[in-house]
This record gives structure tokens, sequence and C-alpha cells, in this order.
């Protein structure tokens, strides 16, 4: 039933099993990885959502093993995007299925506009993302 959730945008992306990995202040969300198993492997994401966030966001673990930071927001019509399996793309959950690079650049589909990009930072196995 995958076209049924394309049609209604629903995102494959898993939101954090464990909300109290990841927090929001100053414009920024930390995530501890300790805490976060969405993100154990290369090839993953979560997406974060609430605790007053400004934008939706989705975090990748990239298939390049650093860590990828984008404003859920596919620029053409704004539904949620997800990583592409087994690729180091990202995809919009919609049909139409625009396709973009990790540095949020469009690839293919109905999307002619870049993914906002965040810039992320490790450290000491805590991510933060800058929104700004
Ligand atoms: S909203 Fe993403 S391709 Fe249309």
């Amino acid at each position: 039933m995958k076209w049924l959730k394309r049609i209604f945008g629903i995102s494959e992306t898993p939101l954090p099993g464990n909300d109290a990995g990841w927090n929001v202040a100053n414009q920024s969300i930390t995530i501890d990885l300790n805490q976060m198993p969405e993100l154990a492997s290369p090839g993953s994401a979560v997406r974060l959502e609430g605790k007053g966030l400004p934008v939706r966001t989705l975090v990748v673990h990239g298939k390049d093993g650093d860590f990828h930071a984008f404003a859920n927001r596919c620029t053409h019509m704004g539904r949620r995007i997800d990583i592409l399996p087994g690729t180091d793309h990202i995809e919009c959950c919609s049909v139409s299925k625009s396709t973009f690079d990790y540095g949020g650049q469009p690839l293919g589909g109905a999307a002619k506009k870049p993914l906002r990009v965040f810039a992320v930072t490790l450290s000491d196995n805590e991510l933060t993302i800058q929104l700004t």
C-alpha cells in the first residue's frame, strides 16, 4: 500500500522512540546519539517534530557516514521527505517523488529548488543542528 501512503503524503521515516534523546534550545537541536537508536547505522534517519521546533527536521545518518539535517519540507509542495533506501539520496514521500542529494540539491522529480540544509556538528556522541 505504498502508493496509498504516497497519495496522502505519509512519511516512512520514524519519529524518535525515546523523546528524551533530543532537545531544542536557542535555534538549535541537540541529539544524544546514545539515546537515538534510529540513527545508529549509516543509511538511517529520524524525523523531529514538536517541542517548539520552528521547522520540522529530518536528520539523516548518511551512507557516507556523516550526519545531515534538512527542513523536512519538499520544495515542490511541502510534503515530508525520507531517505531513499539503499542510496545516498533523499526522496519526497509524495507521488511526484522528488529526489535530492545530501547537499539538498534537486536531482529529479517536480521540485526545482534545493532543500533547506542545516549545519550539523558531532562532538562526544552528541549532534548539534543549527537551525539558522
Ligand atoms: S511535494 Fe514533493 S514532489 Fe511534490
